[in-house]
Order: structure tokens, then C-alpha cells, then sequence
């Protein structure tokens, strides 16, 4: 399915499926003006996050989900980082010294390291509206091309 010509229409959004596509669980992959986003329907909510992994570039949007101390994360499936799919931060447990032994720490936020965006559902159809404001990590690999190519623009 196309998404919606902006230079057509003020409307920002970006049709990405129908909700009949799109099962509880279940997931659609959209390349909307090549950028790569991912919409997953979780308890019955919708969610819109990058799909290429901030960190190296992983396949982020197909990784497992997993539920961190009641928030759902999702796992790259490269290097196993967990982003939060409601706000893109990413967690990480840094280690602590107890008895001399290394053990792991309580889960902390990095901070916003992957692009969301608003999705909705409307008349059957699925949208998504990209996010903007300050410059995500994500951002840097949304388009999925060399390094090289990015850092030309
Ligand atoms: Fe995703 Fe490294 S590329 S964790």
C-alpha cells in the first residue's frame, strides 16, 4: 500500500495498512519517504517506532517484545538492546559491586535513543505521523543507507 503524497495533501499523515493487516501481535512494515517505521498493534495499542536500530543499524523492528519492570520493550535482534516502544528510550543495567562479587543493577534509561511516531487508526486504516523535534539517535539510520551516503547530507 503507498502512503499518502504529502506535496497532494496537508494531511501528514501516512497510510501504512489496513486494520484488518494488522492481528493483535501482529506487525507492518512501512517504508514511508524512505524512511523505515514499524507499527505493532500490543494490547490491543498501536505503536510506531523506527525500524532500523540506532545503535548499528539492526533489524530493531522485528525483535521480540518484552516486558521490563511493566514497560514493553522491544529486543534488536543483533546486540540485544531493549527500547521501549511507547517512548524509544533504551535500558541498560549497569553492574554493582556487592560483596565483592559483580551482580547486575536496577534497569536504567539511557535516554531516547529510537524515533517514535504517532499512529492511529481510522475508518479501517492505519496512519502513522512522523514525530519531529530534537534529532534522535534512530535518525541517523531511518533511511537505511551507507554511512558514507549519510554523512553527505
Ligand atoms: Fe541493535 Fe546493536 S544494532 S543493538
Amino acid at each position: 500500500m503507498e502512503p499518502v503524497d504529502d506535496a497532494k495533501s496537508a494531511d501528514p499523515r501516512h497510510l501504512v495498512g489496513t486494520s484488518n493487516s494488522l492481528a493483535e501481535g501482529g506487525r507492518i512494515h512501512a517504508k514511508i519517504e524512505g524512511r523505515y517505521v514499524s507499527v505493532l498493534r500490543l494490547n490491543g495499542n498501536l505503536h510506531a517506532i523506527d525500524s532500523i536500530c540506532f545503535h548499528a543499524g539492526g533489524p530493531l523492528g522485528i525483535g521480540e517484545i518484552e516486558d521490563l519492570n511493566g514497560k514493553n520493550c522491544i529486543i534488536c535482534p543483533w546486540h540485544h538492546y531493549k527500547i521501549d516502544i511507547e517512548t524509544g528510550e533504551k535500558y541498560y543495567q549497569a553492574g554493582v559491586w556487592e560483596n565483592g562479587k559483580m551482580k547486575p543493577g536496577a534497569w536504567q534509561s539511557n535516554g531516547v535513543k529510537q524515533r517514535v511516531h504517532s499512529t492511529i487508526e481510522e475508518n479501517g486504516n492505519i496512519y502513522v505521523t512522523f514525530s519531529k523535534g530534537t534529532l534522535v539517535d534512530s535518525d541517523g539510520y531511518a533511511y537505511n543507507v551507507p554511512c558514507g551516503e549519510r554523512m553527505k547530507s
